[in-house]
């Protein structure tokens, strides 16, 4: 997103999970009635937002190093008599607050994700006395309905918040500390929110929370808020992450088998496929449970495509235990998916437990379920060549005369084709894939 001839230059770089994509965009609409517009250039910039990750130590570590640049940045255009003003958003200001300030006095103030709807306030106060730093501790309800109600759309798709926070404490995670207990945003409120964005040309929500599938902002949960949402005019696809095995209810299954909108594809993060490991990382799931689950999914939207996040090397894992991770993979048979080393982060339960993995072990088994996961995901995107799919498309593609989109399944597609197909859904005859994408070409009726 970058705003044209702005009065004030905003750079905001956003680092984690789709919330925070969500939340940074959001920051610019907080910031946009001031005369910010969003620049790619953090160089001249008035004020730099970094939107920050806590999940694992890379994440944090990596806001520091940033940090170090754009304080020389600031030194520059200090030199040449202008300002700027560094602010840290996101999850690594909630858990660390004024010790960002100290490792980095560069930066003027902190403002956790439960906050930075007074972003305005904290701007003008810290440029009357440098070092503010604020604030954690407001609820998300709080921000929400502090938030513009209007929304800066820059595409056909768009991220959508509607959960915050998480109950569950996985014995890794420091989520639950970072964006507190879950809230689920009133449905009211996400229908609103959604109407403007179908008004502005967005014909795809993603519906965001930690714990997704726990949303209780109506009766019937998730469920009836995709219910609600398929019948707006314009939204035509509706997808959700990231959710909990143990959220995945039968009103949501059935929902998939019914709503044409809920798009055929389920983010579901198992983390592990031995039931010791996922007792000590409290998942509350079984290997055995997890099947059954993706069982009764399947059973409901038989061409249902699968994603999931795994952790390798947490504390006590053996070689049994990472190969029963391996054959849960071979039984589900993953579209794509999301693996990680274990990080070890202070404060967390699994932190203190004896049998930390050695990192040399953690690289080996990393790579060998990496490998797997990438056979599995090319034998999907090949599975759907020869047939003829809707696709949305959304983007100019790399090349002059391409277009892109994205397939039921998420899959990106690349298309010769014009680009007032833009925003439309257009049947599209897939013809070729490699592990990360799809090539197509429009059927006749459509050119
Ligand atoms: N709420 C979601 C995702 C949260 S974070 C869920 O429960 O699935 C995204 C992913 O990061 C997690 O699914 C997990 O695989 C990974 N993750 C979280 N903490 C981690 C840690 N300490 N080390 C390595 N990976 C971690
Ligand atoms: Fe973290 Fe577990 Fe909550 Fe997901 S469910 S955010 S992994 S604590
Ligand atoms: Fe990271 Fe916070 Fe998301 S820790 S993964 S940005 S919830």
């Amino acid at each position: 997103m970058t705003d044209t001839a702005p009065a004030k230059r905003l750079y905001i770089k956003t680092y984690g999970c789709q919330m925070n994509v969500y939340d940074s965009e959001r920051m610019a609409d907080v910031l946009r009635p001031l005369g910010y517009g969003v620049t790619d250039d953090p160089e001249w910039a008035d004020l730099v937002v970094l939107n920050t990750c806590h999940i694992r130590e890379k994440a944090t570590e990596k806001v520091y190093s940033e940090l170090g640049q754009i304080k020389l940045m600031k030194s520059r255009k200090a030199a040449g008599g202008g300002t700027m003003t560094i602010a840290v958003a996101g999850c690594v200001a909630q858990a660390e607050g004024e010790e960002i300030m100290r490792r980095q006095p560069a930066v003027d103030l902190v403002v956790g994700p439960q906050a930075y709807h007074q972003l305005p306030e904290l701007i003008a106060r810290a440029h009357r006395s440098t070092g503010e730093r604020l604030s954690a501790d407001f609820a998300a309800d709080d921000k929400f309905d502090a938030l513009p109600r209007d929304r800066h759309v820059t595409g056909v798709t768009a991220f959508l918040t509607v959960q915050e926070g998480c109950d569950k404490f996985c014995t890794f995670c420091v989520v639950p500390y970072t964006r507190g207990g879950e809230w689920s945003r009133p449905a009211d409120d996400v229908v609103a929110e959604a109407r403007v964005l179908a008004a502005k040309g967005v014909r795809e929500v993603t519906l965001l929370g930690q714990n997704v599938n726990a949303y209780d902002g109506c009766e019937g949960g998730l469920a009836d808020l995709a219910r609600q949402l398929a019948k707006i005019d314009g939204i035509d696809r509706i997808r959700y992450t990231t959710s909990h095995p143990r959220d995945m209810d039968e009103a949501l299954i059935a929902a998939h088998g019914e709503v044409p909108e809920l798009m055929p594809f389920l983010h579901l993060p198992v983390q592990s496929g031995s039931d010791r490991i996922l007792k000590a990382m409290n998942r509350a799931h079984t290997a055995e449970s997890y099947v059954r689950l993706i069982e009764k999914i399947r059973a409901a939207r038989p061409d249902i495509a699968l994603s999931g996040d795994f952790i390798v090397g947490f504390p006590g894992e053996r070689d049994s235990d990472f190969e029963a991770t391996l054959n849960l993979v071979r039984e589900v048979g993953y579209a794509s998916a999301f693996s990680f080393k274990y990080s070890r982060r202070p404060g967390t339960p699994a932190s203190a437990m004896p049998g930390q993995v050695a990192t040399q072990v953690m690289d080996e088994r990393l790579q060998r379920l990496n490998a797997l996961l990438q056979e599995q995901q090319e034998a999907f995107n090949r599975s759907v060549v020869g047939r003829t799919e809707p696709v949305l498309i959304e983007k100019l593609g790399r090349n002059p005369g391409q277009i892109g989109g994205r397939s039921p399944w998420l899959q990106p597609v690349h298309i010769e084709g014009p680009e007032r197909l833009i925003g439309q859904i257009v049947p599209v005859r897939l013809d070729g894939a490699t592990r990360n994408s799809l090539s197509g070409s429009l059927v006749l009726e459509t050119v």
